[in-house]
Order: C-alpha cells, then sequence, then structure tokens
C-alpha cells in the first residue's frame, strides 16, 4: 500500500478520541441553543442526486462538487444542506405545521483550495425557517447566532455580523441593467460576491466580460460596483425609492435586532451578497472582529428555492455555521475548555481471584449510568492512579483479598484523597 493510502485525504480530518470531545462540545452547544429557540433536528443522506446540487450560476459549490456515476445513476457528496432540507420540506409542504423550524449538524464536502478555515470537509450548523415571509425570522436567527457565540464564551465585540440585501440590489438595478435583462441578477450576485477577495478591478471586468454570463457595459458595472460601497442604511437608501420595500424590510430588521440585544453587533455592508444563487432577500455573514479568519457562519431568504427545485412557492430563510472557523477562532481566543476521557469510577481487582466482585460492583455503577472503567489486564496500581486522576475521575475503586473476605471495597476519593469502605452486595 502506498503511504498516501495511509493518510486521510487532502482537506480531511480524522477525529481521534480528544478531537472527538472537542467535536461533540461543538455540537452539543450547537443542539442546545437550537433547542432553545425551537428548532427541530432532521437529517437526509449526504449522497443525493448530483442535479440537486448542478445550478448554472456560475457557482463555486457547483465546480466543487465530489460526484460519481455507479449503476447509471449520477450521485454527489452533499456539499451543503440546503437543497437537501428544501427537498425535505417540498415533499411535505401540504402537511408541515408552518413556520418549520428545522435544524441540521451535517457534514458537507467541496473539492476547494486550501486555506486557513477552509477544508474538504466540514461540518454545518444549519437553522432554516420555512414559511414565513416577514423579517422577524432573520431576527429570530441572528438572535440565535449570537445566543450561541455567547454560549460558547465569545465576548459581544468578538464577531460582527454584516447585513445587506439581495432585494435591495436587485431593486436598485430594475431600472438599469436588469430591465431587460432580469436573468442575469444571480450571476451578477456571484461575481460581486468575490469583490472582497479578488477588487473592484477584477469584478468590474468579470462584469463586461461577454462570457461571463453577465454582459455589463463598463459604465453600468462601475456603476454596480459602487453601489457596493454603501455602509450604511441611509447610504443605500439613496439607489433605491423612498418607498422600497426591501428597505423597510431592511430598517424593520435592525429594528429587531434592538430587542434581541444585538443591535451593535450588526452592520450593515453593501458588499455582501452570498456566493450562492438562491437568495433573494437579507443576507447576512459573521466575521471575527479582527476580520483574520473566513467568514464563521452565512445565510440569508431564498424565497425562490422551493419553486425552482419544483415545489409551491415557500419562503425560507436560514444560515449555515461551520465547525472549522469557530474552532480556529475559539484556539485563538484561549476559550476551548480542558475536555478530560469521560469517567466517573475506576474500579481496580487487586488480582485475579477479585475480578468477579469488581465486575459486580462495575455492573452495579453502570446500571446507575456512571461511566466506569474496569481496569483490564493487570497493570500497577499507581498508573491505574494517574489514569483515572487524568481523566479527572471521582473515584476509584480497589478490590483486594483481604476486602473481598471482609466483604467490602475500598473507595478512594481522588479530589480528597479520603478512602472509606462499601459494602459489596449494597
Ligand atoms: P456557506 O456560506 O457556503 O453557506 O457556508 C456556511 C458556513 O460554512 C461558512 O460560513 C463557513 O463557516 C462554513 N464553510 C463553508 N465552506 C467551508 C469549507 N470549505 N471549510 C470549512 N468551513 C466551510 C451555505 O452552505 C448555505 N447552505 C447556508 C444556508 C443555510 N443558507 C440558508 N440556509
Amino acid at each position: 500500500m502506498s503511504k498516501n493510502a495511509l493518510q486521510p485525504p487532502r482537506g480531511t480530518r480524522d477525529f481521534y478520541p480528544e478531537d472527538f470531545r472537542r467535536r461533540e462540545w461543538l455540537f452539543d452547544h450547537f443542539r442546545r441553543i437550537a433547542h432553545r429557540f425551537a428548532f427541530e433536528e432532521v437529517d437526509a443522506p449526504m449522497v443525493e442526486h448530483a442535479e440537486l446540487f448542478t445550478r448554472k450560476a456560475g457557482e463555486e459549490i457547483v465546480d466543487q462538487l465530489y460526484h460519481f456515476e455507479i449503476h447509471d445513476r449520477h450521485l454527489a457528496l452533499r456539499p451543503e444542506m440546503t437543497p437537501s432540507v428544501a427537498r425535505m420540506v417540498i415533499a411535505r409542504a401540504g402537511s408541515l405545521r408552518m413556520p418549520a423550524r428545522w435544524f441540521t449538524i451535517s457534514q458537507n464536502w467541496r473539492y476547494e483550495r486550501m486555506t486557513r478555515g477552509r477544508k474538504r470537509e466540514h461540518f454545518q450548523w444549519n437553522m432554516d425557517i420555512w414559511g414565513e415571509p416577514e423579517v422577524t425570522a432573520e431576527a429570530e436567527l441572528v438572535g440565535s447566532i449570537f445566543a450561541l457565540l455567547d454560549a460558547l464564551g465569545l465576548a459581544r465585540g468578538d464577531v460582527k455580523v454584516r447585513v445587506n440585501s439581495r432585494a435591495l440590489l436587485e431593486e436598485s438595478l430594475r431600472q438599469g441593467v436588469l430591465a431587460d435583462r432580469p436573468e442575469i441578477f444571480e450571476p451578477l450576485c456571484i461575481v460581486i460576491d468575490k469583490i472582497a477577495k479578488v477588487g473592484p478591478d477584477t469584478v468590474i471586468g468579470q462584469l463586461v466580460d461577454p462570457a461571463g454570463g453577465v454582459g455589463l457595459d463598463e459604465a453600468s458595472a462601475r456603476e454596480v460596483v459602487g453601489m457596493l460601497s454603501a455602509r450604511s442604511l441611509d447610504e443605500a437608501a439613496g439607489y433605491v425609492s423612498p418607498d422600497s420595500p426591501a428597505l423597510a424590510d431592511l430598517r424593520r430588521f435592525f429594528d429587531l435586532l434592538d430587542a434581541y440585544g444585538v443591535r451593535d453587533q450588526v452592520v450593515f455592508d453593501a458588499s455582501v451578497v452570498r456566493g450562492l444563487a438562491y437568495y433573494t432577500g437579507i443576507v447576512f455573514e459573521a466575521f471575527d472582529s479582527g476580520a483574520t479568519l473566513r467568514s464563521i457562519c452565512g445565510g440569508g431568504r431564498y424565497d425562490g428555492l422551493s419553486e425552482k427545485l419544483g415545489g409551491k412557492p415557500l419562503p425560507a430563510v436560514g444560515f449555515g455555521f461551520g465547525d472549522v472557523v469557530i474552532a480556529e477562532f475559539l484556539a485563538d481566543k484561549e476559550l476551548w475548555p480542558e475536555l478530560p476521557r469521560p469517567l466517573d469510577d475506576m474500579v481496580f481487582a487487586l488480582g485475579e481471584a477479585e475480578r468477579p466482585a469488581a465486575v459486580a460492583i462495575a455492573s452495579r455503577l453502570r446500571s446507575q449510568d456512571r461511566r466506569v472503567e474496569l481496569v483490564l489486564g493487570s497493570p500497577k496500581l499507581k498508573r491505574a492512579m494517574t489514569d483515572a486522576n487524568r481523566a479527572g475521575a471521582a473515584r476509584i475503586w480497589l478490590v483486594g483479598p483481604d476486602e473481598v473476605q471482609r466483604g467490602v471495597a475500598k473507595v478512594r476519593d481522588l479530589a480528597s484523597g479520603e478512602e472509606h469502605e462499601e459494602p459489596l452486595d449494597a
């Protein structure tokens, strides 16, 4: 076998016990916050029909698809959860209680160029609300993001959420570049999403490139890019009519954030459009305020997806929160807690003759739901003590010939060092 085959494929991870403990700690927080907001967990297969993901707006995510043919079927590992959730909602749209609040914790696959915080598989916590057209849903979601960040121990001010509205952008372009060609809006969003990474000149070049799917003239491309520099709602308001519905939505959204106590952590930024084609309304991304990492999470409203996938029109809004970026950020902030091996009791038989008594004690403790290691083999007691201490166990049970004869076990409290005896048949 080649050396290569003994490594996980580049960009993927093995989870050793200590890694898995961290992963579970984070996922527990995801679940806890989702439950606090009355979201229900759902799941779907990691492999879907490739067609579910192959949209044609020029999104990176489509080129990054892990896909394969098997028995004449074209399948793909999911690069994101949203199309699968949409598929599930569509199948039951007639009977679901709306708004449906669903969350998932899923592993996603994208053949990415790797940088810090970007891998070829990652887990995402998704929170989506289906069937609610008003921005009360967006506000609830942003509220849940900050509830999570608080629970992880991050300080207010560590993370900023940047918000824009595709509906606002669409309104401001409707009389102009979109007047005769509304279909270029999606590819246009995909191109301008890259502005922070590639700069305005490259974006203008791509917007005017006739092969690029947008094909603006240079003056229009410059105008579009100019709009992206707005950093306040009042500035952005200049591009739309005073009675713009998108503007009213944004204002209401910001007012609601006040009630959630997170208004100061959220800023308007016209350059945020997101790199996925299906968004139609408010979009948002969270970043560490030092801006050293890629986005911690991102989402928005995607009212058109249900119809695009063949369902009935259904409003939807949600976000995806990755495990990789937040892990880096928690490490930078030294916020990962000590997560020792889960152990409450260790049971140690001094010799093989005492093993049956030790097994009986371990069984009794396990039936009380305690986490018990019955020491196997015949290591030195000192080594067992060190192991138990390292794991933060509460007690070690010692069963020697003398104890068995007297019908007891010796119990040492590892924190205090105190010992007492417990009857074997208790
Ligand atoms: P996304 O922006 O592609 O959105 O991903 C959401 C989050 O997943 C990112 O902010 C990042 O934390 C994490 N992420 C994405 N790609 C990678 C990667 N290659 N390596 C590590 N982490 C990554 C979506 O996927 C949408 N489906 C979210 C959504 C749900 N919108 C509505 N509902």
